[in-house]
């Protein structure tokens, strides 16, 4: 990690020298104390869900290219400043990848639309790369599509251990980091407008075959490879963030506590482990997804605890964190539309409050608007998600939201001096593990100094230590290396 840090210390100088004034490549902060780029110190994240993006660009739904820079549009204008899509398509019979490994031309060039536009609007965009989900049972760059490609692997699950897979997986990735935009002339991976990728949306276990050590060596595996494709832009691994056993925060923080009724709970079945998964030096910030009704936790409490978990052991792994998928299904279980605001007003209270605090949670992205122009009964939509520009949850919290982050920040000249000011990246790491010292162990007292001493272990061994990080676990739980 600190290897790490040097390395994007220095890519952020690097960003400034040459990218000039136009370019705004975001870096991670040296110590992990947020996101900077070159005309602002502090960036904040009011982001949002598109969906069917490459087919909108290739012109098959959504209004085509247009519809899309209308969407966009409305997005900059409501002050949201990030989009997150699918560098892929979704819809049935519209596959990016084709079964003999070549692409559908036509739907490269949606996405070259997909990525010119969303640019030419001012939004950062954050690529999704694949999906654990298979919408339609014959889609490209899922897990079966790669275990299908290959054939050494078994069932989907072979993704994430089967070499024919990864290496697929790993040259897919390349040729679409290094392709030369047709729309726009830059290569993605010197698209600035690209601000991170995700190695893959909500990457799980679905069968008994799989297990976490499976998911983290695959991270482990792959995040560094694709890091190397990417040196300008940022890497996070796009999971919903459950814990294992081995972190205490699994049976206080998971939606459900693990062994309830006697059974090894779901969370614990997906084989994520979000400390270890994240601490991986070639991802550069953690990411979280919260669906409070589709997890049955629609209380305060679960959400809450939920947000400063993660942001906690971010903390300790002194990353950056985004939300970058807050969901919720308003008339599904009795969950009313009055439920859903207020939840988005704590959800979104907490994310401002860490940003204007200096913590770890620097932005939030709600699934799904509605001036995203869906195909009918588009495949992965739940349209009890569907956030309304007319609800409360939208006038009342969202757009509000995204206002105050664009004071931050204006989208042109040199930054203004947001407030607060970060400090020296010493003293801003440590105040981070404060918090995140009296937020677990209240009954010590810490003081308000600060000078107070700093918890007692040392962040480089325990990054060195991926994998093994039980140490981690320990400081976050209050337990002793014994137990
Ligand atoms: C992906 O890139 C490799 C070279 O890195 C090339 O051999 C392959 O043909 C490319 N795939 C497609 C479908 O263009
Ligand atoms: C490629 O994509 C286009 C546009 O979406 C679609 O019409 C065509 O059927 C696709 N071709 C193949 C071979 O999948
Ligand atoms: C993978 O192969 C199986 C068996 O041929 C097929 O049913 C399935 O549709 C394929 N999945 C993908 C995503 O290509
Ligand atoms: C489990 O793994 C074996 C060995 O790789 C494979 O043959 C089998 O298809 C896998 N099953 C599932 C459900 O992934
Ligand atoms: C909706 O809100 C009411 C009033 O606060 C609460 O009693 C109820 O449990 C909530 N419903 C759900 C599904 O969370
Ligand atoms: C979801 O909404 C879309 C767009 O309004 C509509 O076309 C579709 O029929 C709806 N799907 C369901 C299952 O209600």
């Amino acid at each position: 990690m600190m290897t790490g840090l040097k390395t994007l210390c220095l890519l952020a100088v690097g960003a400034v020298v040459l990218s000039g004034a136009q370019a705004q490549f975001i870096s991670v902060a040296p110590g992990g104390s947020g996101f900077t780029s070159d005309t602002c110190e502090n960036v904040a994240l009011a982001l949002y869900q598109s969906w069917e993006c490459v087919e909108a660009g290739a012109g098959v739904t959504g209004g085509g290219p247009n519809g899309l820079a209308t969407q966009f549009a409305a997005a900059r204008k409501a002050n949201l400043n990030t989009v997150r899509f699918n560098a892929f398509a979704t819809m049935e019979g519209q596959n990016l990848q084709l079964p003999s490994g070549r692409y559908n031309a036509t739907l490269l060039v949606g996405l070259d639309q997909a990525i010119a536009e969303a640019a030419d609007a001012g939004l950062k965009i954050i690529l999704t790369l694949a999906t654990n989900w298979d919408y339609t049972g014959t889609a490209s760059d899922t897990k079966a599509f790669y275990t299908n490609l290959s054939r050494t692997a078994g069932g989907p699950d072979d993704f994430w251990t089967d070499n024919g897979a990864i290496t697929a997986y790993l040259a897919h990735v390349k040729n679409i980091t290094s392709r030369v935009n047709t729309v726009n002339g830059l290569a993605y991976n010197e698209d600035p407008a690209i601000m991170a990728y995700d190695l893959i949306n909500e990457g799980r276990c679905d069968s008994s075959n799989c297990t976490a050590t499976d998911i983290q060596n695959w991270i482990e595996r792959v995040a560094p490879v694709v890091k190397t494709y990417i040196p300008r832009q940022l890497l996070t691994v796009g999971q919903e963030g459950f814990w294992q056993a081995d972190n205490c925060a699994a049976n206080t923080q998971n939606p459900v506590p693990n062994n309830e009724g006697g059974s090894v709970s779901w969370p614990i079945q997906t084989g994520q482990n979000f400390l270890s998964n994240h601490a991986v030096d070639a991802i550069d910030f953690t990411s979280v997804h919260l669906a409070p009704v589709n997890w049955a936790r629609t209380d305060n409490v679960f959400s809450t605890a939920w947000l400063n978990g993660h942001s906690d052991q971010s903390t300790i792994i002194q990353k950056p964190m985004i939300l970058e998928l807050f969901s919720t299904q308003i008339g599904a279980d009795g969950f009313t539309q009055t439920n859903s605001s207020n939840l988005y007003k704590l959800v979104y209270a907490i994310t401002e409050a860490s940003i204007n605090t200096d913590s770890p949670i620097r932005g939030i992205g709600f699934q799904l608007w509605d001036k995203v122009r869906l195909s009918p009964n588009a495949a992965g939509v739940d349209n009890k998600t569907i956030v309304s520009s007319t609800s409360p949850a939208w006038e009342d919290t969202i757009v509000p939201f995204a206002g105050r982050i664009a004071n931050r920040c204006p989208a042109s000249g040199p930054a203004s001096a947001p407030a607060p000011a970060p400090s020296s990246t010493a003293a801003s790491a440590r105040r981070h593990l404060l918090q995140a010292a009296r937020r677990i162990a209240p009954s010590t007292t810490p003081s308000a100094s600060a000078d107070a001493p700093a918890p007692s272990y040392n962040p480089a061994t325990i990054n060195s230590q991926v994998g093994k990080h039980l140490e981690v676990v320990c400081v976050v739980c209050g337990m002793s290396a014994a137990t």
